[in-house]
């Protein structure tokens, strides 16, 4: 096998592993396929793939891979990364630098995470308001991550109207979601259904746009279903339940270990391969509405 297939961030474990051990074809394609993802290529265009795996699986940190990545090949790429409120924030994984901000209508207050004692208020860096998609895409800067807030009742309203700027750009791009079924998630009501299907009506066209686009999600079963058919990468970590009509089967995937993930193109060609840890870096932050906590 070569050595300029295997990436940096996967030859790491390989390495660790002994590298004169000899590969398996299906490891083999698994990086085939992990360098592909940052190929720029105007015939293929972009990807929309899905990570899914059961909690702590590593969805987060693959994710933070990914971008970490395109920071080192592409610096003047932008790069956009959406995440809950509420929860310890995820975008500090990445090894790079970011800046975070939120919509006017969701004014949110920084706290550290520290064991044992109640949150503390931190101005470590400061949330930046801007009043619409369009003007957050303006405050958006390529080579370092830009992190966007909105409403949790707006987020596919707002993310769709982030994409749909961001596909008249022309130049390539890559957007993470974690958490994605707070955006789109199955069974949507009211005005959430038509906001998921126009979600959706945008994601198809991403792929021509030279948009790259993650989202992540434990179970497929999360996130509205026709986002499933449109994804042309599925990555499986740890604990995900495959569809029935996935090429590797469900043995293989239970098998998997912390840190592997088969990766599957167009529901055909397919490989597994090895990602490096992300672990939680200190202090740990969580961004809250501001004026009550936990509150929207
Ligand atoms: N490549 C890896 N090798 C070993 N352990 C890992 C690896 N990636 C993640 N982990 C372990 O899993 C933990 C959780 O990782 P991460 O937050 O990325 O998972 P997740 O799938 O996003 O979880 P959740 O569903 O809760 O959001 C890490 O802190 C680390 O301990
Ligand atoms: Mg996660």
């Amino acid at each position: 096998m070569s050595k300029d297939l295997i990436d940096s961030d996967i030859s790491f474990s390989l390495i660790q592993e002994g590298k004169e051990k000899k590969l398996h074809i299906v490891e083999v394609k698994g990086v085939e396929l992990w360098n592909k993802i940052f190929e720029r290529n105007r015939n293929y265009g972009g990807y929309l793939g899905f990570l899914c795996g059961s909690q702590g699986s590593g969805k987060t940190g693959l994710s933070a891979t990914i971008v970490d990545r395109v920071f080192r090949e592409y610096p003047d790429e932008m790069v956009l990364w959406g995440e809950p409120t509420g929860i310890p924030a995820q975008f500090n994984k990445i090894h790079g630098d970011f800046q975070v901000m939120t919509h006017k209508d969701f004014p949110l207050e920084l706290y550290t995470i520290k064991d044992g004692s109640p949150l503390i208020k931190s101005d470590d860096f400061p949330i930046r308001t801007f009043r619409s998609p369009k003007e957050a895409i303006t405050f958006c800067k390529s080579g370092i991550l830009n992190v966007l807030f909105f409403h949790p009742e707006k987020l596919g309203k707002h993310w769709m109207r982030v994409l749909r700027y961001f596909k008249m750009d022309g130049s390539w791009q890559t957007v993470i979601l974690d958490e994605s079924e707070e955006i789109f998630p199955l069974n949507p009501k009211g005005q959430q259904w038509h906001d998921n299907v126009n979600f959706v009506n945008v994601c198809k066209e991403l792929r021509k746009c030279r948009i790259n686009m993650f989202f992540n999600s434990q179970q497929q079963w999360d996130i509205d279903f026709r986002m499933l058919g449109k994804i042309n990468l599925m990555f499986y970590l740890r604990g995900a339940r495959v569809s029935k009509v996935s090429p590797v089967w469900q043995g293989a995937v239970s098998q998997l270990k912390p840190g592997q993930c088969y990766v599957i193109l167009d529901n055909s060609d397919y490989g597994i391969f090895r990602f490096p840890e992300y672990k939680p870096k200190s202090p740990e932050y969580i961004l809250l509405p501001t004026g009550g906590r936990g509150t929207k």
